[in-house]
């Protein structure tokens, strides 16, 4: 770990989704090099490398302003795992449960000093990858998929609905946030900004409280009955109502006082009188002194970062709730609903549920835990969602032996202290400072 990011030798995007079409169109469009999309799920080498081969030979983004083409020239489109041999940077673009099978194809062929991230990374994933890939490479995520995007034809076309302002990037050295985020920034062509190391994105990830909060309230109304008779399901954001703001700034003030306090221990683990959690402070800083240990400036309040993410595009922020129901960005958007008989319900296997609990509420509650932080909200939300999910996450307020391994909790792999869970976090230049040498 430590090694300094090298320069371009080859990128290989993992994935076949939404956001890796456009990951891969974007990153060969502006590079001009060749861009290895890696493929390795069913048949979508087979399926995307057969839409190339269609005139007009190219992979289409359609944007609001207009879009381009990248040549089937430039993408080397293989199901082949070695590729990941020659590979300086590799970018997992896809819901956070294919990281797993993704990365233990690529894990055997990766070489030292190989940044691995994932776009987004959500909860845990550096935990993921230490138990796959191990010491030896830079891990990196960032806090959202810079684009709201849907594919229109697989491997041909897809559509850019919109780009966000600014993505955060976490990593692990975090002294390799700062020439990371400048690479992707110009390879995705939106602003990525250092945003400390990865249990930050772990926390500032949003979409743990609105997702599964939101469908919780759904999902309780349409236990009891409430959801309309006929006509359309309920709208995701607009509907939500005052519950579903309640419920969602709560979890949030509770993630919130989970960050507040591993701040507060790793400063009290600087002072001579304070030590906590052993040798926290060691792994936080290497064993030297710190200054900005734990950087979790990028955690703020659900609110907070609604207003700032949708600046300009919400028609009344005199509440949370009525920020939700008139954010521009949410209209349209309805509840998850399954197909066919018995009747229409909610979609229990929506990512709302599936990713964003285990991969998300979960891995918080796992640090909540480790940090000695009470997080009654979640702990009922992470209940109910156990048994939507056909599992258990929390029993008696603690995570459950028996849904921990759909997690990426620390504790699911063998994580009991915070140091363990913080190691690598720590550096001894703050983020401020490497911002003002790298530019
Ligand atoms: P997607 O649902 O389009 O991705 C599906 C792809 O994931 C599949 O085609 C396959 O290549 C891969 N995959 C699925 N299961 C797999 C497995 N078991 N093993 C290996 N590969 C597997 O996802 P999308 O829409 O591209 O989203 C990617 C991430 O970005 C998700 O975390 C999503 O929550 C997030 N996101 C997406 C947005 C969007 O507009 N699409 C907006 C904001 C966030």
């Amino acid at each position: 770990m430590g090694a300094a990011v090298p320069e371009h030798r080859r990128v290989v995007v993992a994935g076949g989704g939404n956001g890796a079409h456009v990951a891969v169109a974007t990153i060969a469009h502006r590079t001009g090099r060749e861009v290895v999309w890696y493929l390795p799920y069913g048949d979508e080498a087979t399926a995307v490398a057969s839409a190339l081969d269609i005139p007009p030979h190219a992979l289409t983004v359609i944007t609001p302003a207009g879009g381009f083409q990248v040549s089937a020239q430039n993408l080397l489109v293989t199901g082949d795992p070695s590729v990941a041999a020659t590979a300086d940077t590799v970018l997992l673009v896809s819901p956070a449960f294919a990281h797993r099978s993704l990365l233990q194809g690529l894990a055997p062929h990766l070489q030292p000093g190989t940044a691995v991230g994932a776009i987004p990374s959500r909860g845990g994933f550096e935990y993921e990858v230490e138990e796959l890939v191990g010491p030896g490479v830079t891990v990196f995520g960032l806090q959202t998929l810079p684009w709201a995007c849907r594919l229109e034809s697989f491997g041909r076309t897809v559509r850019v609905l919109g780009t966000k302002n600014l993505t955060y990037l976490g990593c692990r050295p975090r002294t390799q946030g700062p020439a990371l985020a400048a690479r992707l920034t110009v390879w995705l062509g939106t602003p990525v900004v250092p945003g400390g190391g990865l249990t930050a994105m772990t926390l500032a990830n949003t979409g743990q409280v609105l997702h599964p909060g939101l469908m919780t309230v759904h999902i309780r109304r349409w236990q009891r009955g409430a959801w309309p008779a006929v006509g359309e399901p309920p709208l995701f954001y607009q509907d939500a109502g005052e519950e579903g703001a309640e419920l969602v700034a709560t979890m949030s003030r509770e993630v919130l006082a989970v960050a507040e306090r591993l701040a507060a221990l790793a400063n009290g683990s600087r002072s001579e009188s304070a030590p906590v959690d052993g040798d926290l402070g060691s792994a936080l800083a290497g064993g030297t002194a710190f200054g900005d240990a734990l950087d979790l400036s990028t955690v703020v309040d659900v609110f907070t970062w609604l207003r700032r993410s949708y600046e300009g595009q919400i028609g009344d922020v005199s509440s949370f709730s009525r920020a939700l129901a008139t954010n521009r960005a949410y209209q349209g958007i309805r509840v998850p609903v399954a197909d066919g008989p018995p009747s229409r319900r909610p979609d229990l296997t929506s990512r709302y549920l599936t990713e964003d609990v285990p991969f998300g509420l979960a891995v918080t509650k796992g640090l909540a835990e480790l940090a000695g932080v009470v997080t009654p909200t979640i702990d009922a939300v992470l209940g109910e969602a156990g048994d939507w999910l056909g599992t258990t996450f929390v029993d008696a307020g603690h995570l459950s032996a028996q849904g921990l391994a759909r997690t990426r909790a620390p504790q699911r792999f063998g994580i009991t202290t915070l140091a363990r869970a913080l190691a690598g976090e720590g550096e001894t230049l703050s983020c401020r400072e490497a911002v003002a040498k790298h530019g």
